[in-house]
């Protein structure tokens, strides 16, 4: 009797060689009253393990978030932009309050939306420009670097539960967030002397029409950010079985 009681409560909590994400993440049980609250700490906390990354089951950093490279093309009436960047730094999310979680998951389908606030986002790296307007051609290159501060965003994240020899897992399908900016500063220097009044000026045009620009840039940037949130998220999700990221009770 002791023996199959034994191993049943091996069998239920063996971890068989996954991860025990406990060691790293607050776990929430998935139907209790208030996931929700439990959910604001767990990511609050969350986030600022992430922060550094947690090397042992190889999550990356997330701040600063080191990105290889961006490249965008941009197209409109008689503008047309090619614009590469590469090695960009992203600091500021571990700086951000969690306010409000919403969880609804079952056995065949998970969401999660998150309000968050941040004081203050530094994005920078190298670039590469290339514009034409009607005839007039412009090659730049050189750093940029851009603060936005108040930004007030909610992560809305997809997923389904998969199945494989390990266990049910959440596969994260989407992510999807549309941050409002209190305020935005950029600075392109650019080595070529060719182009330089022109990145002056439009560093100007910029910075003071940045409302107009983030908001044609943000489909580029929401692309960008639904890759980079699946990527990262499925570094856990699929790493620690449904039942030990979100227990539920018996
Ligand atoms: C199952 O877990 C083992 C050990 O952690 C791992 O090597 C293997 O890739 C996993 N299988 C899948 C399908 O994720
Ligand atoms: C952004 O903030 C940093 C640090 O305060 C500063 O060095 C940099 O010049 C700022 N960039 C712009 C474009 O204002």
């Amino acid at each position: 009797m002791i023996r199959i009681a034994l191993t049943v409560t091996v069998l239920l909590h063996c971890s068989c060689g996954l991860v025990d994400i406990e060691k790293y993440l607050k776990v929430c049980r998935r139907n209790s009253v208030d996931v929700n609250d439990c959910l604001v700490d767990a990511i609050q906390d969350g986030l600022s393990v992430m922060a550094a990354g947690i090397p042992d089951i190889n999550v990356p950093a997330v701040d600063p978030y080191h990105q290889k490279d961006l490249r965008i093309e941009y197209k409109n009436n008689q503008i047309l932009a090619k614009f590469t960047a590469k090695d960009i730094y992203v600091e500021g999310l571990k700086s951000s309050t969690v306010h409000d979680v919403r969880f609804r998951a079952d056995d065949d389908q998970f969401h999660l939306e998150v309000d968050l606030t941040t004081p203050r986002v530094h994005v920078r790296g190298k670039y590469r420009g290339e514009g034409r307007y009607n005839s007039l051609k412009i090659l730049a290159y050189g750093m940029f670097n851009t603060n936005m501060t108040d930004l007030t965003y909610t992560w809305k994240i997809d997923g389904v539960p998969e199945k494989n020899q390990n266990g049910t897992f959440i596969r994260i399908t989407d992510f999807y967030m549309r941050p409002d900016v209190g305020q935005m500063m950029s600075y392109l220097s650019n080595d070529n002397p060719e182009s330089r009044e022109i990145t002056e000026l439009g560093n100007r045009f910029t910075n003071n029409n940045w409302r107009i620009l983030y908001r044609e840039f943000l489909p580029f940037a929401q692309d960008n950010w639904n890759k980079i949130g699946i990527k990262v998220s499925n570094k856990i999700f699929l790493q620690v079985p449904y039942d030990q990221l979100f227990p539920v009770d018996l």
